[in-house]
């Protein structure tokens, strides 16, 4: 394990940077440099998301919630919205909650030390230093897939990247590379090292032969690039079946139907969904799920009908089948008992819901099967 010449590293790394870096919205220089709201937006976004698709929503989030002022000021129903489809909604209830904070303790100014911006909601070690250094110019560490995997390859690592004694190590090599940079260069380095991982040193089929640190890199020199980084086992996830239900209150497609909106913390927290839930083994087939998850979430009873469509979906440790059945209510006035709040609504009013994307795929269907209806 000999170690790295930093300086040169970081220095390769700021000039290859400089010539190779992918344009993208967030990276519009101001005069005084990168704006910190946009930064940490952006930060954000691409925690879970690939660049590719964020671009798109970090553009209309900019439109609609130009400054940390107008998202302290914005709705959070607004806010899920404009995340709709981006996934782990808890990061847009943190930004929202983050920036009425930032408004309330900070006069709308993101704070340039580490202690403040930890005690944000969604802050952690990653945004601190992508803020840091990409918008304040300070030499702090980012440690991100892409940064894990060149310097575990940089290094050669032959343990797996979840240990702690190996992350240690890599929030160390980190911090190394970026307070070697050049002066005023601190961001310049984090990115080139982020990009480099996404779009050089890629988990398969490195480039290693337009690599700018080829000449130090310690897994191309033994040739194990594809063993490297070594990743943690991966658990089986579970699958589970869940039955959604569109409950029109009336006849399908001509009276209004229900939606119920989740809890505000937890998975998909504070967005609207067909009401249901999952198979239970004590439940005599999916139709009777669904009887028993209203009568549970919303204490009405229904009738099912027709299965509509059922969406596969997977989520970070488990995948679903979603089921989505027509039901009809036939007893009892909704009440708010597994949800936080209900609402009848017409068809077309749900495009202004922040849905998930398995619901926003049973709305697809509904709008197909009332159009091939129509057509008979
Ligand atoms: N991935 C996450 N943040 C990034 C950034 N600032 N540049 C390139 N890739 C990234
Ligand atoms: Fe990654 Fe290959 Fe560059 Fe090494 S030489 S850092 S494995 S792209």
């Amino acid at each position: 394990m000999s170690s790295l010449d930093f300086t040169w590293l970081s220095a390769r790394l700021v000039a290859w940077h400089a010539a190779h870096q992918r344009v993208l919205p967030w990276r519009t220089v101001r005069a005084g440099g990168r704006d910190a709201y946009q930064v940490w937006i952006s930060e954000v976004m691409l925690q879970q998301t690939r660049v590719e698709t964020v671009a798109d929503y970090f553009r209309r989030w900019m439109e609609r919630f130009p400054t940390v002022e107008a998202l302290a000021a914005a709705d959070l129903q607004d806010v899920l919205k404009t995340w709709e489809g981006l996934g782990y909604y808890a990061r847009a209830r943190n930004l929202h909650k983050a920036a009425r904070q930032i408004v309330a303790d900070h006069d709308g100014r993101l704070p340039s030390d580490r202690h403040t911006l930890l005690a944000l909601p969604g802050i952690g070690e990653y945004t601190v230093g992508a803020l840091l250094s990409i918008a304040y110019n300070q030499p702090a560490p980012i440690l991100d897939g892409n940064v894990k995997r060149v310097l575990a390859r940089l290094c050669d690592i032959d343990q797996p990247i979840d240990q702690p004694a190996v992350l240690r190590r890599l929030w160390e090599l980190a911090r190394a590379v970026v307070e070697a940079a050049p002066p005023d260069a601190a961001g310049d380095c984090n990115e080139g090292l982020m990009e480099l991982g996404a779009t050089i040193c890629t988990p398969q089929n490195p480039r290693c032969l337009i690599c700018p640190l080829v000449t130090m890199c310690q897994a191309a020199r033994a040739g194990v690039q594809a063993l490297r980084p070594v990743m943690p086992q991966r658990k089986q996830t579970p699958h589970y079946d869940v039955t959604a239900g569109v409950i029109w209150a009336d006849a399908p497609y001509r009276s209004k139907l229900l939606i119920a909106q989740r809890p505000p913390d937890g998975m998909l927290g504070g967005l609207w969904e067909f009401p249901g839930g999952k198979l239970e083994l004590q439940d005599d087939g999916l139709p009777a799920c669904l009887r028993r998850e209203i009568a549970e979430e919303l204490a009405i009873e229904i009738e099912v009908g027709d299965l509509l469509i059922s969406v596969k979906h997977a989520y970070t440790h488990f995948r679903i089948t979603l089921h989505a059945f027509h039901a009809r209510h036939t007893r009892g006035a909704p009440q708010t008992i597994g949800c936080q709040a209900w609402q009848w609504v017409e068809l077309e009013e749900l495009a202004a819901f922040p849905l998930p994307v398995t619901d926003r795929k049973i709305v697809a269907a509904l709008h197909a099967a009332r159009t091939a209806a129509a057509a008979c």
